[in-house]
């Protein structure tokens, strides 16, 4: 029985860069996402480049307990075990909390925190022997985002959350890392606003192709944390040795422009 490479999100833009990388290297896939005709049709794409892997996908709602028990079912009906798990899913609502519906609360929670913790202590019970786990964070999580509060708290849990994994499981052949990228040219939406951002946005974005190679390498080194770019690695310690208060007024001012829903 072969094992797998999990990716969640892989008909997103990080997800789909991972998707083929993963691939390239002749890893075989379990891709999801809620979409089965976006899954079924990056599965025969990747299949006309790489012949020699096998890919599954099973489409679920990551915000749906019974959605994820089914796929969890299928994985075990088809006896999968998985050499790696890679966390992309995600959804970024920027807006001020309080003009969220009650609804998309509980929507960006679901997706970015509890069905990522949730799926990753599941599969992580279908491993291989030696496995790896790679999660797709943020730079929003280094720091409190205010007008960008939610996101930058569920991104914050994942940071603390892989980090205290990477060491609880480091005796057991698993491999943890946390990726913290900032911009990544996914969406039209994403690549807007980097390029709104001007020479910050340039100093700061990656592409997804970059930011899943080096995470591919990042987490067979066993790192921690890895942050893709120069940049972003310096902001990452500015961030943590400026007072407070000044990073929340120079967050506040620049996220307080934006307002975007997620679906
Ligand atoms: N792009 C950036 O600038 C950036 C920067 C830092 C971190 N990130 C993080 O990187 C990850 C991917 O971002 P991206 O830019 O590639 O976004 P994207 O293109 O919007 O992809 C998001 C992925 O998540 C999946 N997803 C969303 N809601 C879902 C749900 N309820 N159930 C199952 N799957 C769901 C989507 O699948 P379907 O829509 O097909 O269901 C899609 O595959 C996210 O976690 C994001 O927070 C992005």
């Amino acid at each position: 029985m072969s094992d797998y490479t999990f990716i969640s999100g892989a008909t997103g833009g990080i997800g789909r860069a991972f998707s083929i990388s993963s691939a390239k290297r002749g890893y075989n896939l379990f891709i999801t996402g809620r979409s089965e005709d976006r899954l079924k049709s990056l599965k025969e794409e990747l299949i006309r480049s790489y012949p020699d892997i096998i890919i599954q996908y099973f489409a679920s709602d990551l915000t749906d307990e019974k959605s994820r028990a089914d796929m969890l079912d299928y994985i075990d009906k088809n006896g999968i075990k998985f050499e790696r798990i890679i966390n992309v899913a995600g959804v970024d609502i920027q807006k001020a909390f309080m003009e969220y519906t009650p609804e998309k609360v509980l929507f960006q929670i679901r997706v970015n925190a509890e069905a990522t913790v949730t799926l990753t202590h599941a599969l992580l019970k279908r491993r291989s022997e030696q496995t790896e786990v790679i999660t797709i964070s943020s730079m929003s999580g280094a720091t409190p985002m205010p007008y960008f509060a939610l996101y930058s708290a569920t991104k914050a849990m994942l940071i603390n959350f892989f980090t205290s994994l990477h060491y609880e499981l480091k005796k057991e052949k698993v491999k943890v890392t946390v990726v913290m990228p900032g911009g990544v040219f996914t969406r039209p939406d994403i690549i807007k606003e980097i390029k709104d951002q001007k020479l910050w946005g340039r100093l700061s974005a990656k592409t997804p192709e970059f930011v899943a190679e080096k995470s591919l390498k990042a987490v067979k080194k066993n790192k921690i944390k890895y942050i893709p770019g120069f940049f972003n690695k310096f902001l990452y310690f500015v961030m943590k040795l400026a007072p407070e208060r000044i990073v929340l007024r120079f967050i506040a001012k620049r996220w307080k422009k934006i307002s975007k829903d997620a679906f």
